[in-house]
């Protein structure tokens, strides 16, 4: 089912922020930490409803941002709330590393069966992407018996000590702590519009094998040898570092490399697993299967909850190697299985029919508007760089963009350098994908 609302267009009745929102903002300069990335519009939410936000002014905002890709299937989606009130009355807490309850099976079980992984698997719960990613770390270093990692530049894989050593798509998310905890070296990732090794644009990836050529040739034959390096962690599609999608032959090229030196291929679909991309994972876009995937964000529809799942007999550690007191919590689980019954029943193909039209859209103002170099991405998971004239990339016209658009009514966010990231609710219509197209649109207009 996908709620609907009567509300058709965004209201924006006051100044924004509004005055019940600047005390809000005004407390939190007080009493919460500065370190949170914000961006330069500021909302206070209230309440919402499918694709619908209200701030706390009574301002109605089309959210194309989903909480950060994490309300996959819309704010307060009624049979979401329904599974979770039914949870929170019979069992809200056991901790299922010292009990057992039926949840944590009915989850594996159902990962087991979605996760393109080859042959059975095994799920350790956690709460959140960065946990997801650590146990995937320790899981690999368990494993191999190796201690050497391979990152993307460009890449994020969360602010943990171990996930925050992978992690390269901003300056601000390292700067201040130094000497990383863990042993990574950081390779240029396949970005097709800037080619990190100046080989122009070619749109079929080919040239992008440029960096499976610098992991063999480079790195192995100098400071990584393959046999200390316990995995390779990649996103399918980078999330936080442009909306960038990596093409199906580098992938496959990576897997040959793991393969070869008995390396884990961890693929990290926190941001663009459940459904966003218009498959359930965007790792499937390309056929190629992972030894290790890491999940979070849109898998509990807001809920907070984490997923790391491998290979039943890569997942063979010792007891006690690993665990998390509220990992795998029965209430964030009923979300979850809830919210992967509402992603099959239809929400991963509105991600993909809807995401393909508001491509076409975006498409079009590329060529209405010469600062939008490049719009690309999969499903609902699509990404606008902005460009000065020279084809540098154009920062302050799309932080001008992003504001633009939140005092007419549009969240969208930022990531990369000057991309705007659409990363709606998977309900999101056509009817929305053109209200939001058009207030894009006055907003560039605007801003340009
Ligand atoms: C690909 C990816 N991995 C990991 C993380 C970290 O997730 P969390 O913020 O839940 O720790 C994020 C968050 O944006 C992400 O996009």
């Amino acid at each position: 089912m996908i709620p609907t609302t009567d509300v058709k267009r965004p209201t924006i009745n006051t100044e924004l922020p509004g005055p019940n929102a600047r005390q809000v903002i005004a407390e939190d300069e007080k009493y919460v930490t500065p370190s949170y990335p914000r961006p330069d519009y500021k909302l206070v939410a209230d309440h919402a409803e499918g694709v619908w936000m209200t701030d706390v002014d009574g301002n109605t905002f089309l959210d194309c941002n989903a909480g950060v890709a994490v309300c996959s299937t819309g704010h307060c989606h009624p049979e979401i709330v329904e599974a979770i009130t039914r949870q929170a009355k019979t069992l809200i807490h056991m901790c299922g590393t010292d009990y057992y309850y039926r949840h944590m099976p009915d989850l594996g079980r159902k990962l087991n069966e979605i996760c393109p992984i080859e042959g059975d698997t095994k799920t350790h719960f956690a709460n959140s992407g960065a946990e997801a990613v650590e146990t995937a770390l320790k899981l690999a270093m368990y494993h191999t018996k190796r201690q050497k990692f391979i990152s993307f530049f460009g890449s994020f894989h969360g602010r943990t000590l171990g996930a925050l050593s992978l992690t390269s798509s901003k300056r601000a998310q390292r700067l201040g702590f130094m000497r990383q905890a863990i042993d990574v070296t950081h390779v240029p990732y396949s970005y097709c519009y800037r080619c990190p090794f100046n080989l122009g644009k070619c749109d079929d990836g080919t040239c992008c094998m440029g960096t499976v050529d610098w992991i063999e040739n480079r790195l192995f034959k100098t400071t990584t040898p393959p046999e200390e390096v316990a995995g390779i962690v990649i996103e399918a599609v980078q999330g936080e570092g442009g909306y960038v999608p990596m093409p199906p032959e580098v992938l496959k090229a990576i897997r040959e490399i793991c393969d070869r030196h008995g390396i884990m291929m961890i693929v990290d679909e926190v941001q663009s697993g459940m459904g966003r991309t218009g498959k359930m994972f965007a790792i499937e876009h390309s056929g190629v299967k992972p030894d290790i995937m890491c999940l979070a964000k849109g898998i509990g529809s807001g809920l907070p909850i984490g997923a790391t799942v491998a290979k039943s007999e890569i997942m063979s550690w010792h007891k006690g190697a690993h665990a998390s007191t509220f990992g795998g919590n029965p209430v964030c689980i009923a979300a979850a299985l809830k919210t992967i019954e509402l992603l099959e029943n239809g929400l991963v193909d509105n991600a993909r029919e809807v995401g393909d039209y508001l491509k076409e859209g975006l498409r079009g103002l590329q060529e209405k508007y010469d600062c939008i170099g490049d719009v690309r991405g999969l499903g609902m998971m699509l990404g606008v760089e902005f460009v000065n004239e020279d084809g540098s990339p154009a920062v302050e016209l799309r932080d001008r963009i992003e504001v633009d658009c939140f005092n007419r009514g549009l969240i969208i966010l930022g990531c990369g350098t000057s991309t705007i990231r659409w990363s709606p609710p998977l309900i999101l219509t056509k009817e929305n994908a053109d209200v939001a197209l058009e207030i894009f649109d006055e907003s560039i207009a605007a801003s340009i």
